[in-house]
């Protein structure tokens, strides 16, 4: 079957970005993305391109190109439904805060309700993609709702992880390792699904980066994927503690394990502890998943993954505290950065949001400067893990747009998220600005040791012995 109708559901970070470029490479197809959300919506039909809800490089240009064209944002999700032939579910998953698995396994409720709109309004067979993380077996869960409610219409279920990061978006999904679709390879109906996807990417991905395989092993492959990527960051992050006490350079080590064609290059730069809305969430869902079947001791393999990520941002702040003579109380201490990685302007379970938290319950007075993130989703972020009220967060964070500014009278700098531009500062001038003996604390090892210390800054760079 030939696609010519795509509808998506969820217009956010993953769903926006990638039905963009579908229609960038598929003129023919008309994609049409849906949210509840209406001023999420307003934000992806605004004419000012700079209020997209999704910061991402080479994005706006793309919705320039095609939105109005091929490319619709609209909140008629039935409308949109019925007149797609394909649908993609990318709407958000996230850890489960109440009831069984409350903690650890992801929280389907969104995916379920996708799944009984769909089968309300579908009144043609139509196929339906899980694009979002979801727990092995969640396509049999879908395909049952779909089934029991739906008009009789025929449905089939693909699983099509993605594998875009974010930052590098575009880049990842106009030139992907790999395009990943689960379908039901055992029947014809099945085979023809996976098919007409296949079609769609081959529009501009090779043949030979496209594979297909059966459902649950696509659902596995991205919790998978995910959790090497995590342990890798969690796996150099702890060898980070044991440099800095042995006087080695985690940087130094890296390098020389990388050129091992076996471990190889990436994943490997030791930081204040990973973030972003997937690794945490899927390795959770992944220990869950190993504890339903009863295997404890694969759960705890990968539960430490976890327990290491964490461990790396107390230690972080805990640094930031005993370095300042064990008190923060009253003291300014500024952070660049608060993303949880550069070149975008998501937070979610940002390694600063923990530091901040704890430097706060220490009293600090903190003041946070991110070239994209505003001064309310930070307050969100901060309020999210409930640990004071909304007025003291208030009272002890602020947000500053000028990072001279932020910096101008600071006991100590904290680098949170490995901005280009924090490179290109004049460090000598903020260095004039700050409080003596003015503290430099790098967790992401981005900035010159030597030309710090020249200037007179006492400097720590994450996973560098004293
Ligand atoms: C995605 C995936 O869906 C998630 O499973 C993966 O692990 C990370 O990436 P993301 O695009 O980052 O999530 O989520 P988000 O930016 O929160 O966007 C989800 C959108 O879905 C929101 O705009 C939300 O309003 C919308 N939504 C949610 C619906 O339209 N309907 C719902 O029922 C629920
Ligand atoms: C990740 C996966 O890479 C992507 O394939 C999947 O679809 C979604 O989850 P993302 O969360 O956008 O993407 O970012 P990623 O680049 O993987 O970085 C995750 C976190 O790890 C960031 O906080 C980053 O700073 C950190 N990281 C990454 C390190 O600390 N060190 C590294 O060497 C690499």
């Amino acid at each position: 079957m030939k696609i010519k109708n795509i509808c998506c559901i969820g217009s956010g970070y993953v769903g926006g970005p990638t039905m963009a470029v579908i229609a960038k490479k598929c003129p023919s197809i008309n994609v049409t993305v849906v949210d509840i959300n209406q001023d999420r919506i307003d934000a992806w039909n605004d004419s000012d391109l700079s209020k997209l809800p999704v910061f991402e490089p080479g994005l706006d240009k793309i919705v320039e190109e095609t939105r109005g064209k091929n490319l619709f944002f609209s909140t008629d999700i039935d409308k949109a439904i019925n007149d797609a032939e394909m649908i993609f579910i990318s709407v958000n998953t996230p850890t489960k805060t109440y009831g069984k698995g409350k903690g650890m396994a992801a929280d389907l409720k969104y995916i379920e309700l996708c799944a009984r709109q769909i089968a309300k309004v579908a009144k043609e067979d139509k196929i339906v993609v899980e694009k979002s993380t979801l727990p092995v077996r969640t396509a049999s869960a879908i395909k049952s709702i779909l089934d029991n409610t739906g008009n009789g219409v025929q449905f089939q279920i693909l699983s099509n992880p993605e594998f875009l990061a974010e930052g590098t978006a575009v880049q990842d999904l106009l030139n992907p390792d790999r395009v990943l679709i689960g379908g039901d390879n055992a029947s014809e109906a099945g085979k023809k699904a996976i098919q007409s996807l296949v079609d769609v990417y081959a529009n501009w991905v090779p043949n030979d980066k496209i594979l297909t395989t059966n459902v649950w092993s696509s659902e596995l492959s991205k919790l998978t994927a995910n959790a090497f990527l995590a342990q890798r960051v969690s796996s150099i992050n702890a060898m980070s503690e044991l440099c800095e006490k042995t006087g080695a350079d985690v940087n130094e080590v890296a390098k020389a394990i990388g050129m091992d064609s076996r471990i190889g290059p990436k994943f490997l730069k030791a930081s204040v502890g990973f973030g972003g809305s997937c690794f945490q969430k899927d390795i959770l869902n992944l220990v869950y998943i190993a504890k339903t079947y009863g295997l404890n001791e694969v759960a705890d393999y990968w539960k430490q993954v976890i327990v290491m990520n964490d461990h790396q941002k107390n230690r972080f702040s805990d640094n930031i505290v005993k370095t300042l003579y064990n008190t923060v109380s009253g003291k300014k201490i500024t952070f660049l950065g608060w993303a949880f990685k550069k070149d975008t302007n998501d937070t979610r379970e940002s390694a600063a949001i923990k530091v901040a938290d704890n430097l706060l319950n220490e009293q600090a007075y903190v003041v946070a400067y991110d070239p994209k993130v505003s001064e309310e989703k930070m307050y969100a972020d901060l309020e999210y893990l409930n640990t004071r009220s909304s007025e003291e967060n208030r009272e002890l964070l602020t947000a500053e747009d000028n990072p001279y500014q932020a910096c101008k009278g600071a006991h100590a700098i904290a680098v949170l998220t490995e901005w280009d531009e924090f490179k290109t500062y004049d460090w000598k001038k903020i260095y004039d600005s700050m409080n003596k003996p003015a503290f430099l604390f790098d967790g992401r090892g981005i900035l010159d040791k030597n030309t710090l210390e020249k200037i007179g800054f006492v400097y720590y760079k994450i996973g560098v012995g004293a």
